[in-house]
């Protein structure tokens, strides 16, 4: 027997780590810091370990995985677990409204309306409380039992914490993958030469069909519950969305986006509403499912074949779509970079119709292993370049062929290089080329540049085609003679354009570096040598030395400035700009404070900070001599990563670059205010 003390301590330890985990996992608002809950989770193992007699089934520690399985046995749902019908238009959402309408006699319906989560479906049953078996949805009827893998899912209770839990309780959700969690497995893939899985949903299917659930809990997975199938010893609520406050209470987690909403209207503004949000959450969503709230109507309602008629997925555009790769030829950027870009079967993704998709660089094709009449998916989500995410090798046909990088510019016909250690192919061609040269005026004229509004494609393939403009100060020679000729250039808009022009004369200095689009330099390594140098004159003197004096300067970045200053032709393009007037204030060079206590550190920000804003916190530690980049690299110090962080906290943690959250930074900021944190 084991004594009466330590029984209990096993079961305050049991409640005391399973509270904690909910609050992290569940509630995303842990309560005590990493290093005391481990403490707890180590007392309690010990314990365990000491007295196996008291491991329960609901013990936290149950969370690690089990030895590997031969084969899941098959699991009969007590509820068969079923489709939705889906509408794809709000035409088919109004016919929905009025059949329920009809049904139930009455026009004012209340709906609760959560998203459809992307993941897996599956049941989970809770005996007395106590999870005792999971199982995926199969053919409805008949699934998996996947309970040890469920059991390493950190957001899944182990047990009702309820006084009096119901005596059988089915709980019905979606197992799911989130974005930060899939970028993170997939980099991890790849650093171990092993295959990536195309997308969050892939990524959640693979990691709980493992037979060994120690895989499963190396894969970070969570579930959000939208129903339960069978109930004993619980009187069910009137109303469904009552149901989903239950199963919150009782610690399951709920999307926080579900509501509750009123007819048609209710419906449509939801589904948009979500939709706005849709690239933003935190996990893959397909739609939102609507649910008749009166639960005594849902059972009037009844079912057809396999589905709900008092239910219904209103879906949105797929944002991935299988289509066919016609061809792959390239793009040549204003750097010269060739990109490969696959030309395909037109498909319609992510609200638009897709003909094109960047394959990025000749390694990525090749990694890939995409080739001409492949079929592959393709994925757009908001407003990015479409692209090709994985190829469809069992659909190849045998005469696909195999992409080879051209060895001459398309557009110009210089050679094509690829430097070592690069991952971009370049056109040679420079200013020569034409397709560089419209590039370079793009970006001359873009709105961070010089600012010219009306100057977009469209009259810059005219321009440069035509023999009108060869480099952007060709652009202060414009008249309306030869502006009014352009196609489609009604006078109107050849007036503005010119006004525009002749208004981008007066600029900033930083504006006019990053204008002239030299390679490796953004908006703000062109800000910082602006500050540094303060005259155009002292930035095209410096030699790379000095060039490296700058924060964030390296030896790359300092001889792309180096060499395009070196090159004469760029000189007579800055000189005929200034002869045209175009100018900017000047001012005596600004060194950056070396004395602060961030003085040459390098910082990324990435998600919400609790208490300051993205640009207050910019301003305190440039104020305190450090520099904020765009992007993570080797040579970030720290990344100050607040809630909803992304990808930019992944690749620090890949690159081993110290994370610090607000506390910490402020820390850094003022290290003689420690422990003076309040705001
Ligand atoms: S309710 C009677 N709610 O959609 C069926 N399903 O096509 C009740 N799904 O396999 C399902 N999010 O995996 C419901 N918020 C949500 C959902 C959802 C995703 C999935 C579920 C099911 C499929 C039905």
């Amino acid at each position: 027997m084991v004594p009466q003390g330590i029984a209990e301590r096993a079961r305050v330890l049991r409640d005391l780590v399973n509270y904690h985990n909910y609050r992290y996992y569940v509630l995303d608002s842990p309560e005590i810091p990493d290093k005391e809950y481990d403490r707890l989770f180590r007392e309690l193992q010990e314990l365990e370990a000491a007295h196996p007699e008291l491991l329960t089934p609901d013990s936290p520690t149950q969370r690690v995985g089990a030895p590997p399985l031969s084969e899941f046995a098959q699991v009969a749902h007590r509820q068969p677990m079923l489709s939705l019908n889906n509408a794809f238009d709000e035409a088919e959402v109004s016919a929905f409204d009025r059949r329920v309408r009809e049904a139930a006699g009455r026009d004012d319906i209340e709906y609760e309306v959560d998203p459809k989560f992307d993941g897996l479906a599956i049941s989970l049953t809770f005996e007395n409380g106590v999870f005792t078996q999971g199982a995926t949805r199969g053919d409805g009827y008949t699934g998996e039992d996947v309970t040890q893998n469920l059991r390493t899912v950190s957001a899944i209770p182990l047990r009702i914490a309820a006084d009096k839990p119901p005596k059988l309780l089915e709980v019905r959700g979606e197992v799911l993958m989130l974005h930060k969690d899939f970028e993170a497995l997939n980099a991890a893939q790849r650093a171990k030469g092993e295959k990536t899985f195309a997308n969050p949903r892939n990524a959640a299917a693979g990691s709980l069909r493992q037979l060994d659930s120690r895989i499963t809990a190396s894969r970070k997975l969570t579930f959000f519950a939208y129903g339960v199938g069978e109930v004993e010893g619980w009187t069910l609520p009137k109303k469904f969305s009552d149901i989903l406050l239950q199963l919150k209470a009782w610690h399951f987690p709920v999307a926080a986006e579900s509501e509750v909403v009123h007819g048609v209207d209710g419906l449509l503004k939801y589904f948009h509403r979500l939709g706005e949000k849709r690239d933003k959450l935190p996990f893959d969503i397909d739609g939102v499912v609507y649910k008749v709230n009166d639960l005594r109507l849902q059972t009037e309602l009844g079912y057809v074949s396999r589905a709900p008629r008092f239910a219904i997925a209103h879906k949105y555009p797929a944002q991935e779509e299988i289509t066919q790769v016609l061809d792959i030829d390239v793009q040549v950027g204003r750097t010269g970079a060739i990109t490969p870009v696959a030309r395909l079967a037109p498909v319609f993704v992510g609200g638009v119709t897709v003909t094109n998709a960047t394959l990025h660089n000749e390694d990525e094709v090749r990694r890939k292993d995409v080739r001409i009449g492949d079929w592959v998916s393709v994925r757009r989500a908001g407003d990015v370049i479409p692209e090709v995410v994985a190829v469809m090798h069992e659909r190849r046909p045998k005469d696909a062929r195999e992409f080879v990088m051209p060895k001459k510019c398309p557009v110009c016909g210089s050679h094509v290089v690829r430097e070592e250690g690069e991952a971009v192919a370049r056109c040679t061609g420079g200013l020569y080329c034409p397709a560089q040269r419209k590039q370079a005026l793009l970006h001359f004229a873009s709105r961070r540049a010089l600012d010219i509004e009306g100057l977009g494609e469209k009259i810059v393939d005219q321009l440069v085609d035509n023999g009108i403009v060869h480099n952007p100060a060709g652009l202060y020679k414009l008249d309306m003679a030869k502006v009014a000729n352009l196609e489609r250039m009604a006078e109107k808009s050849a007036t503005n354009l010119l006004a525009a022009i002749e208004k981008s004369r007066g600029t900033t200095l930083a504006r006019f570096i990053y204008a002239l689009g030299i390679r490796n330099v953004g908006e703000a390594t062109a800000k910082d040598l602006a500050r540094h140098f303060g005259s155009l004159d002292a930035l095209m003197a410096a030699d790379e030395e000095a060039l490296m004096q700058v924060p964030d300067v390296g030896p790359v970045v300092a001889q792309s400035i180096a060499q395009f200053f070196a090159e004469q032709h760029n000189r007579e393009v800055i000189e005929q700009l200034r002869a045209a007037g175009v100018h900017w204030p000047e001012s005596a060079p600004q060194r950056k404070a070396e004395s602060g206590a961030l003085a040459g550190k390098t910082l990324v920000l990435t998600g919400t900070l609790p208490n300051m804003t993205r640009d207050e916190a910019r301003g305190r530690i440039e104020a305190a001599g450090g520099k904020v980049a765009g992007s993570v690299s080797k040579k970030t110090d720290y990344v100050v990563a607040g809630a909803d962080a992304g990808s930019k906290l992944t690749k620090a943690q890949e690159l081993g670059v110290t994370i610090l959250d607000e506390e910490a930074l402020l820390r850094l900021l003022e290290p003689e205010a420690q422990g003076k944190l309040d705001f």
